[in-house]
């Protein structure tokens, strides 16, 4: 698995993404495209980024009824993107169909299909009282983790700091994909459960995913680069 941050393009439309790639000339990145970007634009922009030869990784955490996410995987999983996701607390099932979807959509190579286990804009408290979930949030996530591995998930959306248990719980082959990662001196947002690329190097992150620390940054490419050493292990602070 390269050691490359994947970028949120969380941009409402193609010509604002194409601006903001605009300032990486000649990198082939490793994008994510999530629900504001790809429900308001559709599937022309997994062809613009295509085109512009970047790996995608389409975030629509799907959550339907198994034959419906098979079918909408079918469909997706033949624009080409090379990973994709559903919320695991839509079963087992649910998360057998959404394999069995991408293997119908792709001859051979199908996309790596990852399960988000709780949000990491979600707390304990929040879990507990809203979803009525009586566990701790670890307990919670690692049961989604060691389910999504059992349904055939390659692995899982988590936070950086459950990250080492998945891993340990699921084999390190498992990934662990952490977004709510901030640089030094960046504001936590709406993310409560939030580390720095070189903890989640240090704590088992698979692969990062980085949004407004890079798209909302004065200097996009810079704040780029300064991720990519803190995760790629070339840089300490
Ligand atoms: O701007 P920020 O770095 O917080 O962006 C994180 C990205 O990761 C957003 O696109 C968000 O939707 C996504 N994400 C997340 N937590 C998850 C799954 C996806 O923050 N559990």
């Amino acid at each position: 698995m390269e050691r490359e941050p994947i970028i949120a393009l969380d941009f409402a439309t193609w010509e604002e993404t194409d601006q903001f790639l605009a300032l990486f000339p000649g990198e082939s990145l490793f994008v994510k495209v999530g629900m504001e970007l790809y429900l308001q634009n559709g599937p022309i922009i997994i062809e613009q980024l295509k085109k512009q030869n970047h790996r995608i990784f389409l975030d629509l955490k799907l959550h339907d009824i198994p034959h419906t996410v098979q079918k909408a995987m079918k469909g997706l999983a033949s624009l080409g993107v090379d990973m994709i996701n559903v919320h695991a607390a839509g079963g087992r099932r649910m998360m057998e169909a959404a394999r069995e979807g991408l293997e119908q959509g792709t001859n051979g190579k199908r996309p790596i299909l990852l399960a988000v286990t709780q949000l990491t804009s979600t707390s304990e408290e929040q879990m507990q009282n809203e979803q009525l979930i009586p566990v701790t949030l670890e307990e919670s996530v690692l049961h989604y983790a060691q389910t999504a591995k059992q349904s055939g998930s390659d692995g899982v959306v988590c936070s950086v700091h459950e990250a080492g248990r998945i891993k340990e719980a699921c084999g390190t082959d498992f990934l662990t994909v952490t977004p709510g990662i901030r640089l030094k001196d960046d504001a936590a947002h709406d993310q409560t459960r939030i580390a720095d690329p070189k903890q989640a190097r240090e704590l088992g992150s698979s692969l990062i995913v980085v949004g407004r620390s890079i798209t909302k940054s004065s200097q996009p490419l810079e704040s780029y680069q300064h991720v990519k050493q803190l995760w790629g292990g070339t840089q300490n602070a």
